[in-house]
């Protein structure tokens, strides 16, 4: 059985001030706009959840599901939507809210297919960026923090669907090497 040790890499609290950061610049550039911000599931709950509540502005939330396997309707290459939005979004300003920007493929097709149903605008914020990973490039407008090219799990981030509910962001190891 695989052995897994944990490091921190970012606290609560160090995670807090780069969400509050986020959340001022948002708040400065949607005044008098009409927000909705899209979160992918799953991984991006934890940082919606605590971004959102940072917004001062008035805003709608939504969430969309995509998968690289599996079946459904809407497909971009071998991204497939999974679980679509609920609502027509042309009337507006959709701020894509992402956990980690890695290869950069899942994103870049999912924003194709977001900005083919004619949004008023359409940005993206992201709590971590890999930079070193990327395949597909994904212009990010809001960037939370740029980290090594290291497997991270917690706040919301999973590997095979658990640690997800850590509070801090950490570097999962494999011990047995
Ligand atoms: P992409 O490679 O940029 O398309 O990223 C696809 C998804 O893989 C991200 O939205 C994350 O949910 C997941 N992912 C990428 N890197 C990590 C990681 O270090 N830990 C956990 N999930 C990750
Ligand atoms: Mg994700």
């Amino acid at each position: 059985m695989d052995n897994f040790s944990l490091e921190v890499l970012l606290s609560p609290e160090q995670i807090e001030s780069v969400v509050t950061d986020l959340a001022e610049q948002i708040n400065r550039d949607y005044k008098d706009k009409k927000l909705l911000l899209v979160g992918l599931l799953k991984g991006s709950i934890v940082f919606m959840s605590d971004l959102m509540r940072k917004i001062k502005l008035p805003c709608e939330v939504d969430f969309i599901s995509a998968s690289s396997y599996g079946s459904s309707t809407h497909t971009c290459g071998t991204v497939k939507i999974t679980k679509d939005l609920s609502a027509d979004i042309s009337n507006y300003d959709v701020l894509v809210v992402e956990d980690i920007v890695d290869s950069g493929v899942t994103l870049s097709c999912i924003l194709d297919i977001l900005r083919d149903r004619g949004p008023q605008s359409i940005r993206l914020c992201t709590l971590l960026d890999k930079p070193d990973r990327r395949i597909k490039e994904v212009f990010v407008d809001y960037r939370g923090i740029c980290i090594p090219d290291k497997f991270v799990v917690g706040y919301g981030l999973d590997y095979a669907e658990k640690y997800r509910n850590l509070p801090s962001l950490c570097v999962l190891k494999n011990i047995d090497g």
